[in-house]
């Protein structure tokens, strides 16, 4: 992630957003359906109490199909209309469409009701940096609208972009930040590449991901890595990942460094298959 955020820049993203809200009937969430509340804003819930809100689990693809499910109950339990998406492909689109017709249906009965002609829904999407929201704007907007990338501060005259007759999107995201106090939230984040490496030592966040996968995923890491068995040793389990991917210094020693990247690079991608790093539980025993 290029921001760095300070309280100012905490501040100013809020207020922006808030600017933003004025203009819209319905939030779109986006959080990450790997780390479904570790990628949310922890302030969130303040921030948007007066809007509709759809919550979208973006990045489906990657995730584990039976914890993305659980996930959608848990939002739903809390009255957060939730869709599991893969904004990249553009998997549920149309079911986003729908859920903000949903969202919007008793207000624009009543404005039917005055005589009023309802106007297309007027949306903001809004989540943490690298979460997808540029991609769903693009895949949404069925062009190359939206800029990738995150520069808070920025102020540009607000756009709409038409998406069919029924919905009208702000064009910049909204852009909010992650709970990085929290050590725990800091390694998911670093793990699914939410935030970038340089934040948190890399042989730290490959050692959560692995002990993570020991525990959680064990015969996803022994097939990728052709292990028998997964050492219970941390530093037998890299010099075994090592060794079979070629990670080596002079004088055939395991580059530590190498074999992270190496780990971090194909769990991000999928190879390791689909993988979920926090349920519901897991939030409720913390
Ligand atoms: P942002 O606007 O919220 O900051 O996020 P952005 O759309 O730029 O997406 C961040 C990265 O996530 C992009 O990869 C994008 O392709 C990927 N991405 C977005 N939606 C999905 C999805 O549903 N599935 C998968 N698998 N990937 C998705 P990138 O440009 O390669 O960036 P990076 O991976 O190098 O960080």
């Amino acid at each position: 992630m290029t921001i760095q955020w300070f309280p100012g820049h905490m501040a100013k993203a809020r207020r922006q957003v808030q600017e933003k809200l004025k203009l819209i009937d319905v939030v779109v969430e986006l959080a990450d359906a790997r780390i479904p509340n570790s990628s949310r804003n922890p302030m969130i819930d303040e921030i948007v109490s007066t809007k509709p809100r759809l919550m979208l689990l973006n990045k489906a693809d990657l995730a584990d199909d039976r914890k993305t499910n659980e996930w959608i109950q848990h939002f739903e339990n809390k009255g957060i209309k939730t869709l599991a998406i893969d904004a990249q492909s553009g998997t549920n689109l149309k079911q986003i469409i729908l859920s903000c017709q949903e969202l919007v249906h008793e207000k624009w009965e009543r404005m039917r009701a005055k005589g009023l002609n309802p106007r297309a829904i007027r949306v903001l999407i809004i989540g943490i940096p690298n979460v997808g929201k540029s991609t769903l704007i693009n895949k949404l907007a069925k062009r190359n609208i939206a800029k990738t990338g995150d520069r808070p501060g920025v102020t540009t005259a607000q756009q709409w972009i038409k998406v069919g007759k029924e919905l009208e999107l702000l064009d910049t995201p909204g852009i909010l930040w992650p709970k990085f106090e929290d050590e725990l939230v800091g390694l998911r984040l670093a793990t699914t590449g939410a935030i970038k490496d340089t934040i948190i030592n890399l042989q730290d966040v490959a050692v959560f991901a692995l002990r993570f996968l020991t525990d959680n995923y064990p015969d996803a890491l022994k097939k990728r890595y052709d292990l028998q068995e997964i050492p219970e040793d941390i530093v037998e389990l890299f010099d075994a990942i090592g060794k079979k991917r070629g990670c080596l210094m002079g004088g055939g020693l395991i580059d530590y460094d190498k074999t992270s990247e190496l780990i971090l690079r194909e769990l991000r991608s999928g190879k390791l298959g689909k993988l979920t790093f926090e349920t519901p539980s897991d939030w409720n025993n913390e």
